[in-house]
């Protein structure tokens, strides 16, 4: 337990499992209000129940509407918010060539237009409000060509390029905005995913890890980024994409 993000107020999305529910505990427990929000309601306030000032919210990213909602519900309760980690996606596996219009849409919506609504209307209060930091959870797909996953790495870019535009708008604001780029960590998202990843692509996801990453990455290797980013230590840090993939992205081979 720190202090170093003390009267400070958070919003995770997607905070009710997985990376989400890390950093909302990490941040929590350096001292920050941590509001976790969560298409899905119950395990948002059931999270929260587990931090020392944490508050649970049912909100799907994919509503603008209800991302404003939220923002006006926290701000009202306790004061403008000072922290967003624009953390809610999801994934599915299939060629681009089976891809459905709807099945690229239903990525596209959580995991790129869900992190625009976050960003805007986090980062139109924290500008009016003295500043803040927005962390956007972005990915290595985001940099790299993906076999299986094209509509998930396409948004992941999109979230990267989302994020440096965002951090220059409000460069004179106060706003910094800075986005997290893990490799492979073990939560439901991937391990949901394994059989229909492996019998796709013909090989263990295990060996290709073991070979690229050197192993799975967990939540923890990836949450005390978010803190460090949504702390002072980070106040020259902005417009930058932070990748946290035990190597992965650095091999050519
Ligand atoms: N696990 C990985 O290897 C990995 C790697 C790189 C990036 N990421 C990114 O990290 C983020 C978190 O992923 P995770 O691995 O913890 O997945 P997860 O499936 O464990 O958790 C995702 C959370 O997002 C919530 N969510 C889904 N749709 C939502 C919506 N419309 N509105 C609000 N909440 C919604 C889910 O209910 C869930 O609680 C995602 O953006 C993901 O793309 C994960």
């Amino acid at each position: 337990m720190t202090e170093l993000l003390k009267d400070k107020t958070a919003i995770v999305t997607g905070g009710a499992k997985g990376l989400g529910k890390a950093i909302a505990t990490a941040l929590d427990a350096s001292g920050a209000r941590v509001v976790v929000a969560d298409i899905d309601g119950d395990g948002a306030q059931q999270t929260a129940s587990q931090l020392s000032h944490g508050e649970g919210a049912a909100c799907d990213v994919r509503d603008d509407k209800q991302v404003e909602e939220l923002l006006g519900w926290v701000t009202q309760r306790h004061g403008p918010v000072d922290i967003m980690v624009a953390n809610a996606g999801i994934a599915s596996v299939a060629p681009i060539a089976e891809m459905s219009q709807a099945e690229w849409r239903s990525v596209l919506d959580v995991n790129l237009d869900g992190v625009y609504s976050s960003v805007r209307h986090a980062g139109r209060s924290m500008a009016g409000n003295g500043g803040g930091a927005i962390i956007t959870m972005a990915s290595i797909t985001g940099f790299a060509g993906s076999p299986l996953i094209s509509h998930y790495a396409a948004a992941k870019a999109g979230v990267i390029s989302l994020t440096r535009s965002a951090a220059v708008e409000w460069r004179d604001h106060g706003v910094r905005v800075n986005a997290i780029c893990p490799g492979f960590i073990g939560t439901d998202l991937v391990l949901d995913r394994v059989p229909e990843f492996e019998s796709a692509l013909g090989v263990s996801l295990n060996d290709l890890i073991a070979q690229k990453q050197g192993r799975l990455g967990t939540v923890d290797d990836v949450a005390p980024l978010a803190v460090f980013l949504a702390s002072e230590r980070s106040r020259f840090c902005s417009g930058s994409a932070f990748v946290v993939d035990g190597g992965m992205d650095a091999a050519l081979v």
